[in-house]
């Protein structure tokens, strides 16, 4: 098969929306990351999305809607707080988890009874699912455990030969996944960090719990695989980074610097960025063009574990094979 890169015109997106009602697949743009998307209604086109990714089938998928009140149709009931968080932040990178309808086929929940859907705010998504006339099932469009693509050309390295189109929405806003709430246990429980934080949660609907990165007990399931890994080994240093250090990693290795603006050091290969929303955007990106130019070792100073830089922090201590503190 010929996997096509196509600009996000009416016609190119009539031409997807009839790829995915045959029951195939195809990649688009959200304001997160692309997705690869199949009728999530259609067991079978939900079957060659874990196909094409290499995704382990216990790893359920989230549902994309266009419209906040198609959420009725899928899911039994929708809890007060998480109506108060739909309507707070729907289109967004929110992805709520709810008990599901039985029109929901298991292949999408990978078994569970539970159903995680978000309604995502980028226009050409928007447009796709509306044309399409039924939810799209959708994870990252990265081959399983490579960092989440954010533009379409990464996808197309990816999935090469194995779709027909990635619509392309230039690079994604934000840069990393959705922020995943569950509404199934007692308290809501964030299971994901994202853009949306537990502090801009609280606001609305009071005091939630967080999963911790590192946990024994697994509530879902994509938490429990490694995620996000460049080719290159991932150091993460949470202390003040000295010149001697990066003399000397520097020695016998091909390294690539992620830094803070304010952090200066000298070493061949650096990238910065001013703000958490600049190295969210980034990194990923910055992964992935470290593997094309042979890095075998990337050091990233770690962030404040606050806002955003909580959601950043959790993608750079999957991705990391050490973590200095
Ligand atoms: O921003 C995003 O959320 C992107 C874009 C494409 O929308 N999608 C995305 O999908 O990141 P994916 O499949 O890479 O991540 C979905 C996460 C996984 O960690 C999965 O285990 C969890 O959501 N999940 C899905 N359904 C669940 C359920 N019923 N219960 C618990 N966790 C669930
Ligand atoms: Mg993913």
């Amino acid at each position: 098969m010929i996997t096509k890169i196509i600009k996000p015109t009416k016609i190119n997106i009539e031409k997807c929306a009839l790829e995915l009602k045959k029951g195939n697949i195809i990649a688009f743009p959200t304001e997160t990351v692309y997705g690869l998307g199949a009728n999530a209604l259609n067991s079978k086109a939900v079957k060659k999305i874990f196909i094409a990714k290499g995704r382990p089938q216990d790893n359920p998928l989230i549902m994309h809607i266009a419209d906040k009140n198609d959420i009725n149709k899928y899911v039994l009931n929708v809890p007060k707080k998480a109506q108060l968080l739909i309507d707070k932040f729907w289109p967004g990178p929110l992805t709520v988890i709810l008990k599901k309808k039985k029109i929901v086929p298991k292949e999408i929940t990978a078994g569970l009874n539970s159903v995680a859907i978000r309604m995502p705010a980028n226009k050409i998504a928007l447009e796709l699912i509306s044309k399409s006339n039924f939810p799209l099932a959708a994870p990252s469009a990265n081959s399983s455990g490579k960092p989440s693509p954010t533009k379409a050309k990464h996808v197309y390295d990816d999935l090469k030969g194995k779709i027909k189109y990635v619509i392309d929405g230039n690079d994604c806003d934000i840069g990393i996944e959705s922020t995943v709430i569950d509404f199934t246990s007692r308290t809501p429980t964030i299971l994901r960090p994202g853009k949306i934080t537990k502090e801009m949660i609280e606001k609305i609907i009071g005091k939630i719990n967080v999963t911790k990165t590192k946990t024994k007990k697994v509530k879902s399931p994509g938490m429990k695989y490694t995620h996000y890994k460049p080719k290159a080994e991932v150091i993460l240093i949470k202390t003040r980074i000295a010149q001697k250090f990066v003399n000397d990693i520097s020695k016998k290795n091909n390294v690539l610097f992620i830094l803070n603006s304010k952090t200066s050091i000298k070493a061949k290969q650096i990238l910065k960025y001013k703000t958490n929303e600049q190295l969210a955007k980034n990194i990923f990106a910055w992964f992935r063009d470290a593997d094309s130019k042979k890095i075998n070792i990337i050091v990233v100073e770690a962030v404040k574990e606050i806002a955003l830089g909580k959601a950043i922090m959790n993608r750079l201590k999957k991705a990391s094979n050490v973590i200095i503190e």
